[in-house]
Formats: C-alpha cells, sequence, structure tokens
C-alpha cells in the first residue's frame, strides 16, 4: 500500500515537472497577443439573485462544451466588470484601489480580462487547462472544465495607500467578493463551478504567462452542467 502511495506521488511529479518545464517556450512561441471584443454584458433580468444563491453548491463535474462568447463576457463582467464611473466594478475595492488581475484558460488559449473596453487579450494559444490541473495537487476536474479563471492581484496598488500591515488581509477579502460574484453568475447561466485553492504556488506562478508582480491567488473553473 505505501509502495503503490509512493509510486503515485512520483508518477504525478514527473508528470508535473515535464509539464512546467515546457510551458514557459510554448507561452513564448504562441504569444499571439491577439484582442477579443467581448459582447456586452447583459445588465438587467435573469435569474433572481436569491435564487442563485440558493442554488449555489460546488459543481465538479462538466460537460464537453466550451463556453460561448456571451457566456464568457457576462462571468468576466460579473468578477470584475466596470459598472458605472471611470473604473468602479461589480466587486467592491478598498479606496478603489483596484489590486484584482483576473484572466482566463480556455482551450483556444489564455487571456487577460481588462475591465476598461471589456476585452480580452490573449497572451498564448497553448491550452494551459492541463498544467493547471496538475499544479492544482492534480485536481483532474479543472482540466474539464471550459474555462479556468484565475484571479491575480498586483499588492503594490492597496500597499500604496494602506501599507503592509492591511495589504494582505485587504487583497485577500477582495479575492472573496470577486470569486463569488462570479460564481454566482455561473448558477445564473445555468453553468456550474469550484473555488480551488489547492495549488503549488510557485509552480502556478512559473507555469502561466502573467507578470512577476502578478500574483496567483485563486482558480474558478466554470463549464456546463453534465
Ligand atoms: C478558500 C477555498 C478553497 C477551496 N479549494 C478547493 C479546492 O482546491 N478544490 C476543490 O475541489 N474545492 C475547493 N473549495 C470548495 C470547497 O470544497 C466547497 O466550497 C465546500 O466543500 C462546500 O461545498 P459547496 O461549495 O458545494 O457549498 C474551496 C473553497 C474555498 C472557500
Amino acid at each position: 500500500m505505501e509502495h503503490r502511495r509512493f509510486l503515485i506521488v512520483v508518477l504525478f511529479l514527473v508528470e508535473a515537472t515535464v509539464l512546467i518545464a515546457r510551458e514557459p517556450a510554448a507561452v513564448q512561441a504562441a504569444n499571439t497577443g491577439s484582442r477579443l471584443t467581448l459582447s456586452a454584458p447583459v445588465r438587467t433580468g435573469g435569474m433572481p439573485l436569491q435564487e442563485a444563491l440558493a442554488r449555489r453548491a460546488s459543481v465538479r463535474e462538466f460537460a464537453k462544451r466550451p463556453l460561448d462568447t456571451r457566456e464568457l463576457s457576462q462571468l468576466l463582467w460579473a468578477a470584475q466588470g466596470i459598472t458605472h464611473g471611470e473604473n468602479r466594478r461589480t466587486a467592491p475595492s478598498a479606496g478603489a484601489r483596484y489590486p484584482l488581475e483576473l484572466y482566463a484558460a480556455t482551450a483556444d488559449g489564455f487571456f487577460h480580462y481588462e475591465p476598461r473596453g471589456h476585452v480580452l487579450q490573449r497572451l498564448t494559444e497553448a491550452d494551459l487547462r492541463p498544467a493547471i490541473s496538475i499544479i492544482a495537487v492534480g485536481q483532474r476536474w479543472i482540466a474539464e472544465a471550459a474555462a479556468v479563471f484565475v484571479f491575480a492581484a498586483v499588492s503594490a496598488r492597496t500597499a500604496q495607500r494602506y501599507g503592509e500591515a492591511r495589504t494582505a488581509r485587504y487583497v485577500h477579502i477582495e479575492i472573496g467578493h470577486a470569486a463569488q460574484n462570479l460564481l454566482l453568475q455561473a448558477v445564473a447561466l445555468n453553468l456550474g463551478g469550484a473555488p480551488v485553492g489547492a495549488f503549488d504556488d510557485l509552480q502556478m506562478q512559473k507555469a502561466l504567462p502573467v507578470p512577476k508582480d502578478h500574483t496567483i491567488y485563486y482558480l474558478v473553473p466554470v463549464g456546463h452542467l453534465r
């Protein structure tokens, strides 16, 4: 039994190392820098909030169908979209510093969401979901999700106003706000998802093409219900 467990751990580490070692080159080679303008988010109607709250539950099994642009657009907007003014968003932010950066990994590549303009910037055409799933301690269901939303933060934006002591607390709270928005929006669109906090921080930072000051904190894989 012990021997079998040891073998599984070794196999997992080998698989993870191979994928991680391969990613940076793949990412650089396929960096197309293309922009995807999303459909305008829907701001009225839809499922009542209380129904979405009542139905929310972690879903880890998905149908093999990609999200359409409308669904992708709505999920990104729910998490970090601009609602009013210059930069006010669907999720609150301490001192309106907006430290969060949102990414999405799909079969078509890895994208950065730009709230201003409501556009997705493609950083690579590589499908990084399998690597993400392995780094997230081998949670295979993550690779089956149509999209894996990646929440990162630039803490310095908050630290400039609040100092180091308050910053970690505020950034963590803000990620919770934004991730819950996304999860509830998924329910309202008849999609499923679950939050993921279990992953190797260093390996995730290395495997995903995000700037060094964007610290990755949380994942939310989303897909169609089975
Ligand atoms: C901070 C945090 C980290 C989590 N990490 C994981 C994870 O790595 N993998 C996973 O399958 N679920 C994860 N979850 C989801 C919880 O397992 C789930 O919310 C809990 O079992 C309650 O079930 P429910 O979401 O269906 O109400 C996480 C939830 C939170 C709040």
